[in-house]
């Protein structure tokens, strides 16, 4: 034995196979059955499928790199939960693509954050923390309130989750671009917030 392994480190392009081999199985057995786990591929009771100014937040929510600061996944420890509330599930991001978990917090974690705040709120700490929360560093994003939203990339936008598996209808995408006429960046990203972990609701 001790002289066949010998021969397989000796043997450059043989180990490389061999670990790619390793590593492969290894990680297949533990990634796989997550794509056929209920729990991770179904959605909790009344998840919905994001609303077209919802995904249109989320969307202004990734390319302002909020997550460069916010997690948005509770860990199952007390002291998580006593702050945020019950501990994030994955049937919870099934229609996140991708999802926005993380664990980088310079800001506190977001996944429950919907509905803590008003509206009003979030429209002051967007436009200028500091207004609200005077210790705060999180940089102001007060030109999301006076820039319109985009309606012309909405229902490819949809199109393409709905081909992904996101169940969206027919007549939700037909209507998407009216729902967002008119409306601003930064209600689509408070609309985005607002709804963020309302599904489970952790008993405080
Ligand atoms: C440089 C880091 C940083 C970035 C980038 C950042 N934040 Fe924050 N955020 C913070 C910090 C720190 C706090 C805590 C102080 C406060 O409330 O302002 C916070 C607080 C928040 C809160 C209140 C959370 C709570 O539970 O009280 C919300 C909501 C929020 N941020 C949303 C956003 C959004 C949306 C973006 C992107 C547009 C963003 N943040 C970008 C650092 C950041």
């Amino acid at each position: 034995m001790k002289f066949k392994h010998e021969w397989i480190e000796k043997n450059p392009l043989l180990l490389i196979v061999l670990v790619v081999l390793v590593v492969s199985v290894g990680g297949l057995t533990e990634i796989v059955p997550l794509f056929f786990q209920r729990s991770t591929t179904e959605p909790v009771a009344g998840l919905k499928p994001y609303s077209a100014l919802r995904l249109t937040g989320r969307d202004i929510y990734v390319r302002e790199g909020c997550y460069n600061c916010h997690s948005q996944m509770i860990r199952p420890f007390r002291a998580e939960t006593e702050r945020y509330g019950h501990y994030s599930v994955a049937g919870e991001s099934v229609y996140d693509r991708p999802f926005q978990w993380g664990s980088k917090r310079t800001g506190p974690d977001l996944a429950r954050v919907g509905g803590r705040y008003s509206d009003e709120w979030h429209r002051a700490h967007l436009n200028n923390p500091r207004d609200v929360v005077p210790e705060s560093n999180m940089p102001s994003y007060s030109w999301l309130a006076t820039t319109k939203l985009a309606t012309n990339d909405i229902v490819p936008k949809m199109r393409a989750l709905q081909r992904l598996g996101t169940p969206y209808s027919e007549a939700e995408i037909a209507e998407a671009p009216k729902a967002l006429e008119g409306k601003t960046e930064q209600d689509a990203l408070i609309a985005y917030l607002q709804g963020l972990g309302t599904q489970i609701k952790a008993k405080r």
